[in-house]
C-alpha cells in the first residue's frame, strides 16, 4: 500500500517535468538563432487570434530577412476540440518534408486561411478520424505530402509525443494563451492589432543598439569624451566614466564606491 503510494508520487513528481526536446522546439526562419532579436509566437494553428496576426507576422519576416529570427511553436489550446490535431499536423509537415520550412509555413498559413472548417461548432457531428481525413485531404490538395503520408504521420506515437513535448515546453515558458509573442524572451503585448509599423517601433531600436554609430563632431568639453549610447543619444563622459551601450557614461570603479576619481 505504502509502496503503491510512493510509486504514485514518484511518478506524479516525475511527470511534472518537461521533457527536454530532442532539438530546440519550434520552426524558426531568418537569421540565426542568437540575431539581435528573437521574436517567438506561440500559435494555435485554429485560434482566430492568431490567424489574424499571421499576415503581419509574415510582413515582419519579409521586412527583416536575416536580421531577426523568427520562431513559432505550437501551443493548442484545450478549448479548440481539433487544434492538437492541426498542430500534430505541423510536425507531421515537418517530419514528412524533413524539416522543409516552406512546406511547414504554408501548412500555417492555409490551416490559417481555411481554419472555420475545423471549428468546434464546424465539426461537432463529426468524428475525430473524420476530422482527421479532412485535415489529410486537404493538406494532400495543396501538394505538401501525400494523403497517406499524412495520416501515417498523424497515427504515428512518435510524433505525437513531439507535439505533446512542444505543448508542455510552451506550458514551462508560462505561456497561457494565443497568440503569445516573445521578444528576446520577454512576453510582450504583441497581438493582431499590431501593425508591421508598431512591430517596428519595437524591433528598429533593439537592432539600432547593437551597432556602434560613427560619432559626430566632438562637442564635449576638454577632458571628456562622447559617449553615443543610443542612437541619437549622446552624453559627455567625465575622466574615470565609462560609456555604456543603452545605458550612457557611468564610472565602475568597486574601490572607490563606484565614485568617479
Ligand atoms: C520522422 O518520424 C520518424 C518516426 O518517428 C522518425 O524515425 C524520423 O527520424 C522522423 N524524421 C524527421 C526528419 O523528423
Ligand atoms: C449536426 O446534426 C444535426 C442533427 O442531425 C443537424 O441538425 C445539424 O445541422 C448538424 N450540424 C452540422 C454542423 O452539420
Amino acid at each position: 500500500m505504502q509502496t503503491i503510494l510512493i510509486f504514485t508520487l514518484l511518478v506524479g513528481f516525475i511527470s511534472a517535468q518537461a521533457p527536454i526536446p530532442t532539438r530546440p522546439d519550434g520552426y524558426g526562419v531568418g537569421g540565426p538563432a542568437d540575431a539581435h532579436v528573437v521574436i517567438e509566437m506561440f500559435l494555435d494553428p485554429l485560434c482566430p487570434g492568431c490567424k489574424a496576426s499571421w499576415p503581419t507576422v509574415l510582413q515582419v519576416i519579409q521586412a527583416y530577412g536575416t536580421k531577426i529570427h523568427f520562431r513559432f511553436h505550437t501551443f493548442p489550446l484545450p478549448y479548440h476540440t481539433n487544434s492538437f490535431v492541426a498542430s500534430q499536423g505541423v510536425h507531421v509537415i515537418s517530419n514528412v518534408t524533413n524539416r522543409n520550412l516552406d512546406s511547414i509555413f504554408t501548412y500555417v498559413t492555409k490551416v490559417f486561411e481555411n481554419q472555420e472548417t475545423w471549428y468546434n461548432d464546424a465539426t461537432k457531428n463529426m468524428t475525430m478520424p473524420q476530422v482527421v481525413d479532412s485535415l489529410a485531404t486537404f493538406v494532400a490538395q495543396l501538394g505538401l505530402v501525400t494523403k497517406a503520408q499524412f495520416l501515417a504521420g498523424m497515427a504515428n506515437d512518435d510524433i505525437n509525443f513531439e507535439t505533446r513535448v512542444s505543448w508542455k515546453y510552451a506550458c514551462s515558458r508560462g505561456v497561457v494563451g494565443t497568440p503569445t509573442f516573445l521578444i528576446n524572451g520577454v512576453a510582450t503585448s504583441a497581438d493582431d492589432s499590431w501593425s508591421l509599423a508598431d512591430w517596428k517601433s519595437v524591433i528598429d531600436p533593439i537592432l539600432a543598439s547593437n551597432f556602434v554609430l560613427p560619432s559626430k563632431v566632438n562637442d564635449c568639453p576638454p577632458g571628456q569624451t562622447e559617449c553615443t549610447y543610443l542612437p541619437g543619444k549622446t552624453e559627455c563622459c567625465l575622466a574615470g566614466e565609462r560609456c555604456i551601450q543603452n545605458v550612457g557614461c557611468r564610472c565602475f570603479n568597486l574601490k572607490l564606491g563606484n565614485k568617479c576619481l
